[in-house]
């Protein structure tokens, strides 16, 4: 009776979190291959990928210009019942509508399991398909020989790793990251940032681990202050919050959460004064318009204290749409004339599935589709390499024999055994579990928000949070070397196949990669030969 008690007391001590850190029931587990824990194993894995795969890959185009957006938590039903309802809102059936990325003709699926959970977090899935590596739970930009929370080996050189955007600056090209979250949340933090907790966005959260902030340094300021991140040339999202001192309120009314007393929004300019580089802090989006017409070269927009807001709940006059913050991002990065690379994250589909708010996650992935299709617009096709994924999937499920042209965020035509309703889309767990009553499911029709945006689907599971799925997400791609992402594959692939198709990283080159050099030392010879014609006849 007691081990029970105490069961029930693990069980909501852990679940009471977003992304619970400790499994509530050991086992006696196989160990974890510890080559695991060196980048090395996973640079190899993908090599070996890429090895595999280039033999059917006749391409001989290169990628100048790469665009890596990722829907969180935009699992394969997801997608499923996102067409579906793009298609219903359209007046049609639904079911035969297409998102626009789905016609990509590169389409694979990915493993999105972490060094040490099955069922992965978005920070050591950011580390897989920003770095190329697999690694810890909570952790990012640091290999699986990292422990969460351990500092100290965080610091260690050999366990951080790089991601693709220091490999594009390395190679000269310019770097973005567009975010619908805080710029400093898990996700986009993979681009930059090497961190033991993916909470330690400021000071105050190292402190509160026991850890010190000027030896682990926060997400934040290392975003401001610290390499790749200060390279940036635009970084559009939300998390004023922190940025900024506990004592100051923002723009909109958000308190800060730093405790140094750092002004991290300053700072920020005041470093490109300092390098003389012209530069533009915005917070809402008739600022972020008016920057449309000749964009800085730096560009900072910080559009919530938090989060942004749902599509559907935003005020448009303050908060851009993930479309327009990667309208001007593109712009900004076609300036180089030697390419770029662009972070795009669709953050809130995760963050409503985690509430059960099915209908909010289907239309922030129709607004991601928005973004993808006008990178298309923005970019051609034999030069610029668009890759669309997920992080990690989610525990929706489309459900039922429902017949054709249901609406599909609506109860299914179907009842369970007691003859009570169900929805066509509804959750394994979360916090849209009702109390049965005599055993008997709720009518959920009778709910007094039922068909409002913030209803929660049905749940079987009672948890505070949904929880992500440990299933597969897909992969497509359009552009140089798009048929290398078909197939499945480890997440940690997905970096090193951009990198490959745009000549830059560590690893294997497309053969293509020296043929643009040819070119480029031939179009040299051509200029010489010419000058010596031009001096001497
Ligand atoms: C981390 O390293 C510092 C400096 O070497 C040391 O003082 C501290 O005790 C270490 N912390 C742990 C938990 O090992
Ligand atoms: C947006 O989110 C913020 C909190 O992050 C909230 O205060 C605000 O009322 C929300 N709604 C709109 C329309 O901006
Ligand atoms: C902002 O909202 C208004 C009213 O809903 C709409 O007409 C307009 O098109 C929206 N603008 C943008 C940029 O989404
Ligand atoms: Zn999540």
């Amino acid at each position: 009776m007691w081990a029970n008690v105490l069961y029930l007391f693990l069980v909501f001590a852990f679940t009471t979190a977003r992304h619970p850190e400790v499994s509530t029931v050991r086992q006696n587990l196989p160990d974890i291959n510890p080559a695991e824990f060196k980048s090395e194993y996973w640079y190899n894995e993908a090599k070996a990928g890429i090895e595999k795969r280039r033999r059917s890959d006749p391409d001989q185009n290169v990628a100048k210009n790469l665009v890596l957006f990722m829907g969180d938590g935009m699992s394969v039903p997801t997608l499923a019942a996102a067409r579906t309802l793009k298609g219903q809102l359209a007046g049609n059936t639904g079911e035969e509508e297409e998102l626009f990325f789905e016609g990509f003709l590169g389409v694979g699926l990915v493993k999105t399991y972490c060094v040490n959970h099955q069922i992965a977090d978005s920070a050591c899935t950011a580390t897989a398909y920003l770095c190329g590596v697999k690694n810890n739970y909570g952790t990012t930009g640091v290999t699986a020989a990292v422990a969460r929370r351990d500092c100290n080996a965080s610091l260690v050189e050999a366990n951080r790793v790089q991601s693709i955007a220091e490999w594009a600056l390395a190679d000269g090209r310019d770097v973005g990251i567009v975010t619908t979250t805080r710029v400093t949340h898990a996700s986009p933090s993979g681009t930059y940032a090497k961190s033991a907790d993916r909470h330690w966005e400021n000071d105050a959260e190292v402190l509160s681990d026991s850890q010190d902030p000027e030896r682990c340094i926060d997400v934040a300021r290392q975003l401001v202050y610290m390499n790749p991140g200060k390279q940036f040339k635009v970084i559009l999202g939300g998390g004023r919050r922190e940025f900024i001192p506990e004592s100051m309120i923002d723009e909109e009314g958000t308190p800060g959460r730093r405790t140094d007393g750092r002004n991290l929004i300053n700072d920020w300019q005041q470093d490109k004064i300092d390098r003389k580089l012209s530069h533009a802090y915005v917070w809402n989006a008739e600022q972020l318009r008016s920057q449309f017409e000749s964009p800085p070269e730096y560009l900072l927009g910080l559009f919530e204290g938090t989060h942004m807001n749902y599509t559907l709940e935003a005020n448009n006059d303050t908060e851009p749409t993930l479309e327009e913050m990667t309208e001007l991002a593109i712009r900004m990065l076609s300036r180089n004339k030697k390419g770029f690379f662009l972070f795009v994250e669709g953050g809130r589909i995760d963050h409503a599935h985690h509430d059960n708010y099915v209908h909010l996650a289907l239309d922030e992935t129709l607004e991601f589709e928005k973004a993808v299709k006008k990178a298309t617009e923005l970019l051609p096709e034999d030069n610029s390499l668009i890759v669309v994924t997920a992080d990690h999937s989610h525990v929706i499920a489309f459900n039922g024999y429902t017949v054709r042209g249901t609406p599909i965020v609506g109860i299914s035509d179907e009842i369970d055994s007691d003859r009570m309703r169900f929805m066509t889309l509804s959750y394994t767990n979360g916090p849209g579990a009702r109390k049965q009553v005599d055993g008997i499911r709720d009518d959920i029709r009778e709910d007094s928000d039922f068909g409002q945006l913030r209803w929660r689907s049905h749940a079987d599971v009672p948890l505070v949070d949904e929880t992500h799925g440990g299933d597969d997400v897909a992969v497509f791609a359009r552009g140089p070397h798009y048929r290398l992402f078909t197939g499945l594959y480890e997440q940690s692939q997905i970096p090193h196949l951009m990198a490959y198709a745009a000549c830059i990283g560590p690893g294997l080159q497309a053969e293509g990669c020296n043929g643009a050099n040819t070119v480029h030392v031939t179009a040299i010879l051509i200029v010489i030969t010419t000058a010596v014609k031009i001096l001497f006849l």
